[in-house]
């Protein structure tokens, strides 16, 4: 059973992934729970829990772990201090105090959401982490970073909260929308670009046995990817440079959900787009070989056709400028220089992000 340590400083903790971990997710419970007397608060969302929370909760029952099921809407615009507040309202009528333990069990939407809470909840309880997404399997739930948006922007609000585990079971993702799952997917190409070539080689060779969810190639890319973020977590456990690779395709894919109001894009999509749009810049900038920009381009368009990218070229370029990770003006852009590393520049002209973006909108 591949089990990935994410050595911190303090709290370390396993991310296990395996197929058909959910069966066995109330014996793993067991091990974490901070007391003897502990209860356990699953927070969940109505679709996530229509699909597998009977599996959980006879898991947790055959484990003799006491246990309380909270709901919240899953989707963007549930994750507000709104869902958080009604949450904790609800544990507090189920009598949790100090001890309980929160198992956020869904997406990124419920994954933050309900690390946030549990960094909050009588200031501080412990979480575990059931990712239910792809999205969330190999990024979201892995690095400690929860929090909520604001009408003003995503993820305003938030604090660092390491989960006590991650237990990832591929077998969930059967039931995720096709969309949902594919722009799952461009996140773990992201992870073998930045860092891990092997990653990147296996995802195009095997994007047939991929996209028809075949297990084996899917725990393959998952635990792969998820080494490639608890690698960086470990060295920078609080986001600053290291950390920033994380962020290949990120800055033109943030402003491109930005400038089209969060409603044409899944968060991937607007990544891959991204990605498609660095991999031009690096090129422009000779940051690596035209080579590597073909390789990088073909193997995102590969795995399914992406929404047209349908803005003003201003608008997202106006949008990379107020960005919060803008440093001091300058534009910083995670650039490859071969598949498996990558740089940070801050020495992109404007010039040539805007025609990366041109670039897109012509290729679309
Ligand atoms: N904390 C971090 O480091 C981090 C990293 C990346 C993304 N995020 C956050 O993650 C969020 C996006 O997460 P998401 O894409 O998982 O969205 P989501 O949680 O809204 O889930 C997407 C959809 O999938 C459905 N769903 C979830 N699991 C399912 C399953 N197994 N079967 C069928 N349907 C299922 C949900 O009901 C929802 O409709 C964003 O808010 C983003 O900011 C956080
Ligand atoms: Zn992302």
């Amino acid at each position: 059973m591949p089990r990935i340590r994410v050595k911190l400083k303090q709290n370390s903790y396993d991310v296990i992934v395996s197929a058909g971990l959910l069966r066995r997710a109330g014996r793993e419970l067991r091990r974490v729970l901070p007391s003897k007397s502990s209860r356990v608060f699953v927070v969940t969302s109505p679709t996530v829990y229509h699909h597998w929370g009977g599996v959980l909760e006879v898991s947790l029952q055959q484990a003799r772990v006491p246990y309380q099921i909270v709901q919240m809407n899953d989707g963007e615009p549930a994750k507000r201090l709104q869902s958080v507040e009604q949450l904790a309202e609800q544990m507090v009528d189920a009598r949790a105090d100090r001890k309980s333990l929160i198992v956020a069990f869904g997406g990124g939407v419920i994954g933050d959401s309900a690390g946030f809470l549990a960094a909050i909840f009588m200031r501080g309880v412990p979480v575990v982490q059931i990712p239910t997404t792809y999205l969330a399997q190999v990024d979201a739930s892995v690095g400690g970073k929860t929090g909520v948006n604001l009408r003003a922007g995503k993820n305003l609000i938030g604090a660092f909260h390491q989960p006590r585990a991650v237990l990832v079971d591929p077998e969930v993702l059967d039931t995720l929308e096709d969309r949902e799952f594919v722009a799952g997917l461009y996140e773990a190409l992201k992870c073998g670009v930045i860092r891990d070539a092997k990653l990147f080689d296996f995802m195009v060779r095997n994007r047939a046995k991929i996209l028809a969810r075949d297990r084996k190639a899917l725990e393959r890319t998952i635990v792969s990817s998820v080494r490639v973020k608890a690698s960086v977590v470990a060295a920078d456990e609080k986001e600053s440079d290291l950390r920033r690779i994380l962020n290949f395709g990120h800055t033109v894919g943030h402003a491109l959900e930005a400038a089209t109001g969060y409603s044409q894009f899944l968060h991937g999509e607007a990544v891959a787009w991204g990605m498609i749009a660095a991999a031009f810049i690096a090129g422009e900038v000779r940051a690596c070989r035209a080579e590597t920009v073909q390789q990088i381009q073909t193997a995102v368009r590969a795995y399914a056709a992406l929404p047209p990218v349908v803005c003003g070229t201003d608008d997202v370029l106006e949008r990379l400028t107020v960005d919060k990770k803008t440093v001091g003006g300058a534009i910083h852009f995670v650039l490859p220089e071969r598949i498996g590393r990558t740089r940070i520049s801050a020495e992109v002209p404007e010039e040539v992000v805007r025609r990366a973006v041109e670039h897109i909108k012509a290729h679309a």
